[in-house]
């Protein structure tokens, strides 16, 4: 007997799944994966991960766990001396003090996030999510109940959250705020200076802040990163730092990061994860651990490059009419608004908006984008420069090429 495709509804799924899509930019991912499989020369510049090896002593410390026999469940909430290693961290790059039973390691940020969201949020709660913002952000916080308010930032801000747009979205629901920077789409870093004009507001308001730091290596030019703990160490007791090593160390596929925070919230997250996914995997962890304590000429070599493909993908990018592209100060993304296109005729198709304008750019051109739709800004869309530069200059050129007219 074949099972129905669709479930009858006698068999109703719980609401919260109902209540959120799949991640926009795995889906991409996975469309372009099979398109390359089957024979496209697709030119990939929607993907959010580094193209650079993970680094051979960050292997090698992997092989050495198995072979080693550390194949065992560790605690749930990391081994000790990886979450030393993040104190360590903590404490040399942001003199911030956190000792081991304020963190729990977790698969990836993006799982210290989610915990994050568990443990501090709920229904009617309200959460503040600066726009344009990583897409995962709004579907976690659905997941845990609370509603996602979007506060919008402007490209003439450099995408930067101000006090006054945040005051105004806060109302007596509001529990706490997302804040990532160097952030996911748009690259955009908070000063120092733009934290203490915020501090006030979240002081008074009493908010959670959870941090996204992780994109804190990546910061260019004269930039210099900051978290709110850094700018306003009162704040420390009220902040969650996620964090995780998959693009300071191109380890996108091991899934160790971090969550560090006051010491309930720890040990809550700590209790959640026992119940749900025990520990992270014990060889990635023996792995991370290699990476936070090893050499760190690799990653330092992977920064160099990613700061000239940045420089190219804003030289290429001034030269294609109708983008407009705000300079990034971090993370490998550039967000450039492409309002002046949409709309536009081109070779007879129309793009009436960002997922139009990507999804004809990736059927024309072969070139991967993420529309900014998923975003929450639908008047861009996103390149990434974790590709190399032929790969780069390639794409580009396709686009160029084909919203000119000469090809
Ligand atoms: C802003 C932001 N936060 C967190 C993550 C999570 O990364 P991971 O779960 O691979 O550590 C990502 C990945 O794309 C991201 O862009």
């Amino acid at each position: 007997m074949t099972l129905p495709a669709t479930l009858p509804a006698t068999f109703p799924l719980a609401e919260r799944v109902g209540k959120i899509k799949p991640s926009p930019t795995l889906t991409l991912d996975a469309e372009v994966k099979s398109m390359k499989a089957g024979g496209k020369k697709i030119v990939n510049l929607g993907i959010g991960e580094p193209d650079f090896e993970t680094p051979d002593h960050i292997k090698e410390a992997a092989i050495k766990a198995v072979r080693d026999g550390f194949t065992k469940y560790t605690p749930s909430e990391g081994i000790l001396e990886l979450r030393e290693a993040w104190a360590a961290k903590f404490r040399e790059d942001n003199s911030l003090d956190y000792s081991p039973d304020r963190m729990v390691v977790t698969n990836g940020g993006k799982h210290a996030l989610y915990n994050a969201a568990q443990v501090l949020f709920g229904p009617g709660d309200e959460v503040i999510i600066p726009s344009p913002y990583w897409v995962t952000y709004p579907d976690q916080i659905r997941l845990s109940g609370a509603t996602p308010v979007f506060v919008e930032t402007l490209p003439e801000d450099n995408f930067v959250l101000k006090p006054e747009r945040l005051l105004a979205a806060i109302t007596d629901r509001t529990k706490g705020i997302i804040i990532n920077s160097p952030s996911n789409p748009a690259g955009a870093l908070h000063s120092r200076e733009d934290l203490l004009a915020l501090a006030p507001v979240l002081e008074e308001k009493r908010l959670w802040i959870i941090s996204d730091d992780i994109y804190e290596t990546l910061v260019y030019d004269e930039g210099v990163f900051c978290n709110v703990p850094m700018a306003v160490p009162d704040l420390m007791d009220r902040t969650v730092i996620c964090h995780g090593v998959s693009k300071t160390y191109s380890m996108t596929g091991w899934r160790i990061g971090v969550m560090a925070a006051p010491r309930e919230v720890a040990r809550a997250a700590a209790k959640l994860q026992s119940q749900m996914t025990s520990n992270p995997c014990s060889i990635a962890q023996k792995a991370a651990l290699a990476a936070l304590t090893g050499p760190r000429e690799p990653m330092r070599k992977m920064f160099e490059v990613f700061s000239r493909r940045r420089r190219l993908v804003l030289d290429l990018l001034r030269d294609i009419p109708g983008f407009e592209t705000p300079v990034p100060k971090g993370a490998f993304y550039v967000f450039p608004d492409v309002s002046k296109i949409l709309g536009d005729v081109r070779d007879g198709k129309i793009a009436g908006n960002s997922d139009d304008l990507s999804s004809l750019l990736l059927k024309e051109c072969e070139v991967a984008t993420v529309p900014g739709s998923g975003f929450g800004r639908d008047e861009a869309i996103r390149f990434s420069y974790a590709a190399s530069e032929e790969e780069i200059k390639e794409g580009l050129g396709r686009i160029s090429r084909f919203l000119t007219g000469s090809r």
